[in-house]
């Protein structure tokens, strides 16, 4: 059974804790946070092993889970790996392409299992998704809710966009032609809503809206493709599907309706 360590115990880490404690095929060993009152909190509920530097995991782990803040991934997943470590780490991976690109090289010449914890991935609308989607044309995704402090030194596309960037990439397998960003700080000193349009070749556009400065959360993606309209709400899991929609005029006496 592989042996498992989890560095970082905030909001992400303690998820991975509760189901990493629930695993069978995980034996987790060992916990670390650089923060003693987290750690002391942790100790009431759980006994695993404690420590407050990640590198006294080394010799008791084969495999770690980082979820400690973003900015600290790469110097943490890169001392992981030198040691031969496999590395579950919370998204976004690095904060830049280069950081990332190197942790992929180290895995790969050490053969190691590198994994980035896209967990909107596996919400259940989305693998559903796979089996309605079928060459969209156009794609209209929303991702907005009210403002966390937590993140304000990650961008909103490295904190929220990632999630639909992923999606839409695994969802639309073709070159993409052209791209156009616009996003504003409102509160943080990273941008704290972004636009983007992605076009793709074959006309095909994804429109995608994130923001952390909306007071109402809003979570859902809506694809038009032939024949089909799919609108899904990542909040509640829901699907719908519209199909042979039309559009019609109803005349009354005094009214006119629409129909759709
Ligand atoms: N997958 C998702 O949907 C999702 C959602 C939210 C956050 N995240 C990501 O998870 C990561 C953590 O976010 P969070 O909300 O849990 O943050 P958090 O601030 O709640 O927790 C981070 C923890 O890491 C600890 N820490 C800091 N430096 C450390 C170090 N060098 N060694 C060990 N521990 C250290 C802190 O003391 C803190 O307890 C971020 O990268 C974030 O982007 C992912």
């Amino acid at each position: 059974m592989v042996k498992t360590g989890i560095i970082g115990l905030g909001k992400m880490g303690r998820y991975h804790l509760n189901l990493n404690d629930e695993m069978n095929e995980s034996n987790l060993q060992m916990l670390c946070d650089a923060d003693s009152a987290t750690m002391d909190a942790i100790s009431k509920n759980y006994s695993y092993e404690m420590t407050g530097d990640f590198k006294e995991m080394f010799k008791k782990v084969d495999a770690v889970t980082v979820a400690a803040p973003t900015k600290h991934h790469f110097e943490i997943v890169k001392e992981c790996l030198l040691e031969g470590k496999h590395v579950l780490v919370e998204k976004p991976i690095t904060t830049n392409i280069e950081q990332a690109t190197e942790l992929f090289d180290i895995a790969e010449k050490k053969n190691l299992v590198l994994h980035i914890c896209h967990v909107e991935r596996f919400n259940g609308a989305v693998q559903e998704l796979d089996n309605i989607t079928d060459d969209p044309y156009l794609i209209e995704s929303r991702r907005v809710g009210p403002y966390n402090p937590n993140f304000k030194n990650d961008s909103i596309v490295l904190d929220l966009m990632i999630h639909d960037i992923d999606i839409i990439l695994n969802m639309v397998n073709k070159n993409i032609v052209g791209l156009q960003a616009n996003g504003s700080c409102i509160y943080s000193p990273t941008p704290d809503f972004a636009s983007v349009a992605i076009q793709f070749e074959d006309n095909c556009v994804a429109n995608i809206l994130v923001s952390r400065v909306t007071q109402k959360k809003d979570r859902t993606m809506s694809i038009s493709q032939r024949g089909a309209f799919i609108y899904l709400d990542y909040t509640t899991q829901d699907i719908n599907i519209y199909r042979e929609a039309k559009e019609g005029k109803e005349f009354g006496l005094k009214e006119m309706k629409y129909k759709n």
